[in-house]
């Protein structure tokens, strides 16, 4: 299992369902040139492109989108944690507001999903984060209490899991929370419980090279995930660069 405490701040990208061999061997040629010792980047490609991303990748770690609920046996389609971690992925998103909209994936499949990862080494990033209708209606705590209560198991800890605030409204759309809203939140998802205390907690949504070091500075901020604009490595690596 990746040490996380050998690291400052994590850089998530996010590429959803985007890229090709040719954008890959594209990316990965720039990105390589980098190497960033204690910031920590993590890759994840759509799952056919894991192990192409991981032997071409040469200091970034690899992380899937997502993962089965089921170990083994009659789920077509699906890729367990066990099959991750046999190809040596390291990290997995879960509970991505996209899965969660999508695909109806509850707090409880995330729970199961995030079981099973930390069962097999893999360390889970774990996505919570309200609507606009939720934020609007300022039940924006009240949410992230429910999503962290009912989505986290007991076994996670600081060592072996990450949590992502995401608010939904947020992702894709250019707009983000003030600065003290994210420094809000992220203290609030700490005091949750006291063993959240320590965990590395990332900030997701409309993260570009113009919002990034502000977000990083932020206190209670660990790192990224982000999605658009880690389709453009340039502006990706920019992003890693100037983040505290
Ligand atoms: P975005 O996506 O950076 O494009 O807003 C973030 C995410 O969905 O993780």
């Amino acid at each position: 299992m990746v040490e996380l405490s050998n690291f400052t701040s994590f850089f998530v990208a996010n590429w959803k369902l985007n890229g090709s061999f040719q954008f890959i061997s594209q990316y990965l040629e720039s990105l390589n040139k980098e190497k960033f010792t204690k910031k920590c980047v993590v890759l994840c490609p759509p799952s056919p492109y894991l192990n192409y991303v991981k032997d071409l990748s040469k200091h970034s770690f690899i992380g899937a989108q997502d993962c089965s609920c089921f170990e083994e046996g009659a789920y077509t389609g699906e890729i367990s944690t066990k099959i991750l971690s046999d190809i040596g992925i390291k990290f997995c998103i879960v509970g991505h507001s996209e899965r969660r909209k999508y695909f109806k994936e509850s707090n409880e499949a995330v729970k199961d999903k995030t079981l099973k990862l930390i069962e097999n080494r893999i360390i889970p990033i774990i996505c919570i984060g309200e609507t606009l209708e939720e934020k609007n209606s300022n039940r924006t705590n009240e949410i992230l209490n429910k999503q962290i209560n009912e989505s986290v198991p007991e076994s996670a800890n600081e060592h072996n899991s990450i949590i992502a605030y995401e608010p939904v409204w947020a992702i894709g759309t250019g707009k983000t929370p003030t600065l003290n809203e994210i420094e809000d939140s992220h203290k609030f998802i700490r005091k949750i419980n006291k063993k959240f205390l320590n965990f590395k907690i990332l900030y997701g949504g409309s993260v570009n090279i113009k919002n990034s070091k502000q977000i990083s500075d932020i206190k209670n901020v660990d790192g990224a995930l982000i999605g658009g604009a880690s389709l453009k490595i340039e502006e990706f690596i920019k992003i890693i660069i100037n983040s505290s």
